[in-house]
Order: C-alpha cells, then sequence, then structure tokens
C-alpha cells in the first residue's frame, strides 16, 4: 500500500534503483555569477560548484577549471565577488556560462553594471540582489576543478528585499536554483527550519499547508 506524509506526498520506499555512473550527482545547486579583475582585466564566470562550508569565520566555495579565463583574475588576485542570481539575471548568468572572457568582455556583452566592491575594490554586478565580497584563503587541487576557499568579507543585499524590520527578505529576490543542467525558480515553501516540530500557529503563518 502506499505510504503517504501528512500532507499527502508520497512516502513509499522506492526499492528498484537503478545504478549510474559516479558522478558529482548531487541536486540542486546553487548557481553563481563570480566577478574578478586582475591588472586592468575584468570578468564574469557562471559557477554552480559552489557551496557554505563554515559559519564563523563566514566562508564559501567555488570550484573553477583552470582553463577558465577568471581563473587567473582570482588566483591572482586573491578577490571574488560571488554574486546570487535572480530569474531576472538569469540569461546573462548562462552567457557568463558559455562565452569566455578571452573572446568578450562579458559587463559590455551583458549590459551589467560594474559596482566597485567597498573593501577590495572589485567589480560586483550592480544588478544581483546579493552580493558577497571575497577573498580567496587557500586554493585546493581536486582534479578536474580548484576548488577556491572562501572568506566572506562583505554582504550587499538590494535594498528591494530588505523587509520593514531591516532584515533580508530572499523571498523576494527570485533566486534561481540548477538542477541537472537546467535553472529552476524557486517554487512554494514547503516547510522551514525545526517546522517538523513546531506549532500549529507557526506552521500556518509561515506556510501555506
Ligand atoms: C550553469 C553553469 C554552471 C557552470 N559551473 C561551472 C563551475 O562550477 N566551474 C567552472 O569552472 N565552470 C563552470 N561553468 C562553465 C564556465 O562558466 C564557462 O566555461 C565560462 O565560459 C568561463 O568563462 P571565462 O573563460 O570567462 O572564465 C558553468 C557554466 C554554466 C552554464
Amino acid at each position: 500500500m502506499m505510504k503517504k506524509t501528512a500532507a499527502g506526498a508520497d512516502l513509499s520506499p522506492n526499492l528498484a534503483k537503478e545504478t549510474l555512473k559516479p558522478s558529482a550527482f548531487l541536486n540542486p545547486v546553487p548557481v553563481v555569477m563570480c566577478s574578478a579583475q586582475h591588472a586592468g582585466v575584468s570578468d564574469i564566470i557562471t559557477v554552480a560548484w559552489c557551496g557554505t562550508i563554515n559559519s564563523d569565520p563566514p566562508m564559501i566555495s567555488v570550484s573553477i577549471r583552470k582553463s577558465r579565463y577568471s581563473y587567473d583574475l582570482i588566483k591572482n588576485s586573491g578577490k571574488v565577488c560571488v554574486n546570487l542570481v535572480s530569474e531576472a539575471l538569469l540569461k546573462a548568468c548562462d552567457l557568463c556560462g558559455v562565452r569566455s572572457g578571452r573572446d568578450i568582455d562579458k559587463f559590455a556583452a551583458t549590459g551589467l553594471t560594474p559596482v566597485s566592491s567597498p573593501i577590495h575594490g572589485i567589480p560586483m554586478i550592480g544588478e544581483a540582489p546579493v552580493n558577497l565580497e571575497c577573498s580567496v584563503d587557500r586554493v585546493i587541487e581536486l582534479g578536474s576543478h580548484d576548488m577556491f576557499l572562501l572568506n566572506v568579507d562583505g554582504v550587499y543585499v538590494s535594498g528591494a528585499i530588505i523587509d520593514a524590520g531591516g532584515k533580508a527578505d530572499l523571498k523576494k529576490a527570485g533566486l534561481v536554483a540548477y538542477c541537472h543542467g537546467e535553472y529552476y525558480a524557486l517554487g512554494e515553501i514547503l516547510g522551514f527550519f525545526g517546522y517538523s516540530v513546531a506549532g500549529a500557529d507557526a506552521l500556518a503563518r509561515r506556510t501555506r499547508r
């Protein structure tokens, strides 16, 4: 008999699994646009192999192939801005992931606005809802990609997504996720941290279920 959760979702065990070739099959993941500058040259690279790796000090990582034009800009300057991607930015994000800064100036090609970052003076994408101004802590060679461990030195959030209480409301940012080669809008809120043990009031206030 089919097992269901209280909300009606199918919770039956899937025992007949197919075995796939081992790959980095973690899905979904964020997709970000990394902007960098060195010796007067700037570039934007789209990166999906990125993640949060530490809370205090705040650290994130991006994994980048040595062959990317932006690789040397980030390695040599030791600085990068990780720009979160909204639906409005998505086409530019994709373009920055299929064209190289060797061939085009990506700020000019996308029409995006380079804004000098407050601490390191590198270009942040003005149109992004959130900019994370970072410095490179370490670079780890892993094989196909080098993993840059980044210190988050500054966090800048668009005023349009700050709520009346002064907090960032990322629901208003229209952020995009990446899953198995496709970009997705974030959908309905299904739950929140601790909702499995939350009271009915909190559940009703914070979800539609
Ligand atoms: C959705 C998406 C995700 C990507 N993720 C990565 C990544 O994590 N690391 C990487 O090295 N390249 C990644 N790429 C490829 C680079 O963005 C692409 O090669 C780009 O043209 C490099 O630009 P550059 O030569 O100006 O640095 C991704 C591309 C797309 C479209």
